[in-house]
């Protein structure tokens, strides 16, 4: 007999973590199989037990997650105190500034300028499109690749990698000149700061260990923030969006956007919330996975590959794309 943080834990070894970090799904295995580690992480309220939540707060407390389970199973029982408190303090707030590289396309064929307003944004990285560059690799049908396209900001400290298949469009002018962002703002539950070590040393905990090249480009992406660090509103996006677009400078175009966002929120908070920004001037640019929005479900040209965990793109809830839920990949629908 399992509990049902067995089950949780299972279901990220499975799902979430098998061929993506080999360290995470032994653990997890790991921790769903154990009694004494599961009777403590029910002690905690069902939505502090998750596997990404125990496993950062570990790292973050300098605990072992890579010496194999022994040493992680009686590190955590030795700290339970610490780690434990750490997890209902912290949220898993990743901020991958890889999305960008699937937002950009959408970003540039908006009337310019912009003025970008990011609802769930963390520590708002996703709102630097303009500061990065970005290197498209085209995937043809038969799988091969052809040369990538590269541009962006020219000094930029990140290069976001992204592999795209179907007509997704890469005009010239794109390459030449970058979405234009006069204005940029977030609203978060808990805004992470940039200029704050220990809020980057928690998004640092949350990169999966394997994943190098994400804590690079985490730390290149805090090195843009921290040179203009973004307006962030502490407060729920359904209570602060309004008041937020309203501040939009004239003749900005404004764009609210989020990416891996209203999953957390109860579906009737996700149309409460689609209900005001339809209601709201300039566009909307959702990147959620691909069961959040029905509205943008339903228009869907083709149902996403079976357990991909792909993102469904939309833009005023018209499907435009399937996304790697890191920015990896971009695969366009129908016409360019
Ligand atoms: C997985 S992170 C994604 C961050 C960012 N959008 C990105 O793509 O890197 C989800 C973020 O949404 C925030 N969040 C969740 N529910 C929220 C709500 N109701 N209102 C505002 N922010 C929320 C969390 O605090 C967290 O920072």
């Amino acid at each position: 007999m399992h509990s049902d943080t067995g089950d949780l834990y299972r279901a990220f070894a499975e799902r979430e973590a098998r061929g993506n970090s080999a360290i995470y799904q032994d653990l997890a295995e790991h921790v769903a199989g154990d009694d004494r580690l599961r009777t403590l992480l029910d002690g905690l309220p069902a939505a502090k037990r998750q596997p990404n939540l125990l496993f950062g707060a570990v790292r973050h407390l300098g605990g072992p997650v890579t010496e194999g389970w022994p040493a992680f199973r009686d590190w955590v029982a030795a700290h339970w105190a610490e780690a434990s408190a750490t997890m209902l303090e912290r949220r898993t707030q990743t901020n991958e500034a890889g999305r960008c590289a699937t937002l950009l396309p959408l970003l540039a064929a908006l009337p310019q300028p912009l003025a970008l307003i990011e609802v769930g944004a963390s520590a708002g990285l996703c709102l630097y499109p303009d500061r990065y560059r970005y290197r498209y690799r085209h995937l043809s049908a038969d799988g091969t690749g052809a040369p990538a396209t590269e541009f962006g900001a020219v000094t930029s400290p990140v290069t976001l990698d992204c592999a795209v298949s179907g007509p997704v469009p890469l005009p010239a002018s794109l390459r030449e000149r970058l979405p234009e962002v006069v204005w940029r703002a977030g609203i978060d539950l808990n805004p992470l700061d940039v200029r704050a070590e220990e809020d980057v040393r928690w998004l640092e905990s949350l990169v999966w260990p394997e994943q190098t090249h994400r804590l690079d480009r985490l730390r290149g992406a805090v090195r843009v923030a921290r040179a203009e660090p973004p307006l962030l509103v502490r407060g729920d996006l359904n209570a602060a969006v309004r008041e937020l677009v309203a501040q939009v400078p004239a003749g900005a175009t404004p764009v609210v956007f989020h990416s891996a966002v209203l999953a957390y929120l109860p579906p009737e908070a996700r149309e409460e919330f689609a209900v005001t920004v339809r209601e709201l001037p300039g566009h909307w640019i959702s990147n959620e996975a691909v069961s959040v929005l029905p509205a943008v479900a339903r228009r869907l040209p083709r149902p996403a590959p079976a357990g991909s965990g792909l993102f469904a793109l939309a833009l005023d809830e018209r499907p435009v794309a399937f996304t790697g839920p890191h920015g990896q990949s971009l695969d366009w629908f129908g016409e360019a």
